[in-house]
């Protein structure tokens, strides 16, 4: 019995590996972001000093008490170093990696693209290939170009035009070498924190900014799906979005429905598939108590000391299980989990963090979810937006000053997973 509950089989073609975005890893970025990063510097400077942190956050370079945490600059270098990256990913049996293409590096102007940038992600396609590593491009992960941040950014009603002109571009480039296809990362995400509350740049606090947004990013979506499509039937083109586990449930179905489902909804009929962003759940009166204890998967690190992560999220593993069985059922569309990770210095909680929501998966697949992949966030330490890069997400651990890179325990047991599956 114990045997069979194991051997729950994991589709022949399940894909594993890690995700990242461009200007959490590339460096020497020039968008939105990097400019945004120096005017906030001193007031993030001063809220860092207010809070108390653990040794083990402050003992890391750079730490949140320090300026060179908040600015992007040479990030992972992963722009220079993509082949060893992609070579270590290989390593640990990572058979995809999930990455962003960087607008503002590819259109510096508007209009006017970049050669020398096409030829730099031909090279990294290229290098995931050579390794047997299946590319998932997302063409949109939360930066901007200067000059469309100049002309409103995503709230400017030709926004899904100019969107449009850039997915052209590089899918006439890379259709040839490329399958899979997200449009954007976390767009309800995005818009919420850009628009509403403010936390990320431009930080609007305006409802009917939001609302705007919203819509340019359905369209643009939409527009960038029959593009694809048009020239390239067999691609396979989805969308990422964050999800969150909400708690207490009478909080649930209009929170859920909102922040989960909103967005999708409206795309339904241009997605092949769903990639799901799953970090946490959200207890709206902050306690793990409302969490139901008689959970009969993956359990034990919320229920055994209530863990945390570094960055204060709280771990919940049966969430991801439960929110594929969701979105399977109002879907039925494959899902990808196209982000999974945990903020933990120390690396002490990842392994059985990593473990865990994999169960969740291998439990969801049993009971009928059309799931056809998983991707760790993230493969290396990397700059993680406002906060900057005290929270390390890695299976790889940066030495910023030395740019060497390490491999943590976590890698290798999630390693061990993906050889486990195979047996199945
Ligand atoms: C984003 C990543 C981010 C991660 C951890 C996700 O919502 O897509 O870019 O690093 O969360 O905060």
């Amino acid at each position: 019995m114990e045997e069979e509950i194991q051997k729950i089989n994991f589709p022949k073609n399940f894909y594993w590996g890690a995700a990242a975005s461009a200007h959490q890893v590339e460096g020497d970025n020039h968008n939105d972001w990097t400019e945004w990063e120096r005017q906030s510097l001193k007031l993030k400077i001063k809220s860092a000093e207010l809070k108390i942190w653990p040794d083990y956050i402050l003992k890391n370079y750079p730490n949140p008490l320090q300026e060179e945490n908040y600015i992007s600059g040479r990030a992972c270098d992963h722009y220079n170093r993509f082949r060893e990256d992609f070579d270590i990913a290989k390593s640990i049996g990572h058979t995809a990696h999930r990455f962003s293409i960087e607008w503002s590096r590819i259109e510096p102007e508007e209009g006017k693209f970049s050669e020398k940038e096409i030829e730099h992600y031909r090279e990294v396609i290229k290098a995931l290939r050579k390794r047997e590593m299946e590319p998932f491009v997302t063409l949109w992960h939360y930066t901007l170009p200067l000059w469309l941040r100049n002309k409103g950014g995503a709230e400017n009603k030709i926004f899904p035009n100019y969107f449009s002109s850039f997915v052209e571009k590089i899918h006439y480039e890379f259709k040839d070498d490329v399958r899979f296809w997200i449009t954007f990362n976390e767009p309800s995400l995005w818009a919420a924190q850009a628009y509403l509350t403010g936390i990320w740049p431009p930080q609007k606090k305006n409802i009917l900014s939001t609302v705007r947004v919203f819509f340019n990013l359905i369209r643009s979506h939409k527009e960038a799906y029959d593009k694809i499509k048009s020239v390239q039937p067999e691609a396979i083109v989805g969308i990422s979005e964050n999800f969150e586990w909400q708690e207490p449930s009478f909080i649930r179905p209009l929170v859920h429905y909102f922040r989960n489902l909103f967005f999708l909804d409206r795309i339904r009929r241009h997605l092949d598939f769903i990639g799901i962003n799953y970090y946490k759940a959200v207890n709206f009166f902050k306690l793990a108590i409302f969490l139901s204890p008689n959970d009969q998967h993956c359990n034990s690190l919320v229920y055994r000391g209530n863990a945390l992560s570094d960055v204060g999220w709280l771990v919940y593993p049966d969430g991801l299980y439960k929110l594929l069985i969701k979105v399977w059922r109002r879907y039925k569309l494959p899902i990808f989990i196209s982000e999974n990770g945990i903020a933990d210095t120390r690396d002490i909680y990842r392994p059985l963090f990593i473990r865990s929501h994999i169960d969740g998966v291998k439990e969801a697949l049993k009971d009928g979810a059309d799931i056809r992949g998983y991707f760790y966030f993230s493969l290396l330490d990397n700059f993680e937006w406002e906060k900057g890069f005290w929270p390390r997400f890695g299976l790889v651990e940066i030495d910023y000053k030395t740019m060497q890179r390490r491999l943590r325990q976590s890698a290798f047991e999630y390693k061990r997973i993906i050889e486990d599956s195979k047996d199945n």
